[in-house]
């Protein structure tokens, strides 16, 4: 695991936008696994800043609410046509993110596998986590070899979330979410977290054991994960200055 720790969230997301600007220009027809949340929407904003062309990358998002539309102000659809998509030339047939007011949940959710296993994987996969440790929805408890799926939010998850809906009572119980079999199985993961309240499960997920309990501790089994954090984020990190030391010897740090 590569843990990169910038001073500030401005700089972190600066670093990550152009990690990404590079992959993309090494790889114009890349699959891209998505991510949304408050973490993602200034690495969006920096994104379309430097106008990338997007007329043959793919897309697939982690996941999405269910019993909400995807007109939905809070859907993530929403989310990601607002702060990403409006604004880059991707094919809007390249674009995936599962449906939740689908008929048939599991249905969806096979189908969605077999989307991701036809556009040949996932390249690269980016990842916000929750206070609680989750990847996409994937909440404490979920199997490890998981596969998209509906999840049960956890109150926690509900209670962080509030902020974007105006109150608990409105986030939706359920979402459809990428598996952590699902994730794990992408060829580059691109973690990132930013401020004091995600510190205690980075620490967790990078230090700690693997456990369901932090199921972004499962990203220890993959082969290739940056990890991106800024100062705050950090804090809870014992081999911090092991990490700015590996950082700062590294010859293609600049690459980013
Ligand atoms: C949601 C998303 C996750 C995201 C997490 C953190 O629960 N499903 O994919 O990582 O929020 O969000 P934020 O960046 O707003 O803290």
């Amino acid at each position: 695991m590569e843990i990169i720790i910038q001073p500030t969230l401005e700089q972190a997301t600066g670093l990550t936008a152009r990690l990404f600007s590079n992959f993309m220009r090494e790889k114009p027809d890349a699959v891209l696994g998505l991510a949304t949340g408050g973490t993602m929407e200034a690495l969006y904003g920096a994104l379309v800043a430097t106008n990338l062309d997007w007329s043959r990358i793919t897309t697939f998002n982690l996941d999405e609410y269910i019993g909400i539309s995807p007109q939905h102000p809070q859907s993530y659809h929403s989310f990601m046509w607002k702060n990403l998509f409006n604004h880059v030339n991707v094919p809007v047939k390249n674009v995936h993110i599962p449906d939740g007011l689908a008929k048939s949940i599991p249905a969806e959710c096979e189908t969605y596998e077999r989307k991701i296993f036809a556009a040949g994987g996932i390249d690269l996969q980016l990842l916000g986590i929750g206070t609680d440790g989750h990847i996409g929805f994937n909440e404490p408890t979920s199997s490890l070899a998981s596969r998209t799926r509906i999840k049960t939010l956890t109150p926690q998850t509900r209670k962080d979330n509030a902020r974007f809906f105006g109150s608990e009572e409105l986030v939706p119980h359920h979402a459809i979410t990428m598996g952590i079999g699902t994730i794990l199985e992408s060829r580059y993961c691109v973690l990132l977290a930013f401020g004091a309240r995600k510190a205690k499960a980075v620490a967790e997920a990078v230090e700690g054991p693997i456990t369901s309990m932090n199921p972004a501790s499962a990203l220890q089994l993959h082969p290739k994960v940056t990890v991106i954090l800024d100062e705050a984020a950090a804090v809870g990190l014992t081999n911090k200055d092991y990490y700015h030391w590996v950082y700062d010897q590294n010859p293609d740090r600049h690459e980013y």
